[in-house]
């Protein structure tokens, strides 16, 4: 639920149409359950973020790459099935946890997803 108190960063999502959207994020959000509840078309999250469908692929803007969370070994991993050729600034965004650190972050949205 959120609260006025609720601390929330911008989070910039591009389509592969271009379409640009930013939304609010609740800190402790992950960047595909932002996107997922924003209706943000092109993230799908068929595995409800426990790292085993890779269709919630994003691009990550090359300033923020070094900002994100570590990658595990099986977001690592998974990243090898994206359906969409996996690039040096792929991140599954349900893996992405959103940190005062990450406000501005623009991610483009990987596509096709399946
Ligand atoms: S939601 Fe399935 S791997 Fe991210």
């Amino acid at each position: 639920m959120t609260s006025e108190t609720e601390v929330m960063v911008k989070a910039t999502y591009i389509s592969p149409d271009g379409t640009s959207t930013e939304i609010d994020v609740p800190l402790g959000t992950t960047l595909m359950q932002a996107a997922t509840a924003n209706c943000i078309e092109g993230i799908i999250g068929d595995c409800g973020g426990n790292v085993s469908c890779a269709t919630c692929h994003v691009l990550v803007s090359s300033e923020f790459v070094d900002r994100l969370p570590p990658m595990s070994d099986a977001e690592n991993q998974m990243l090898d099935y994206t359906v969409a050729p996996r690039q040096p600034n792929s991140r599954l965004s349900c893996q992405v946890l959103v940190t005062e650190e990450l406000d501005g972050i623009v991610v483009e949205i990987a596509d096709p997803q399946t």
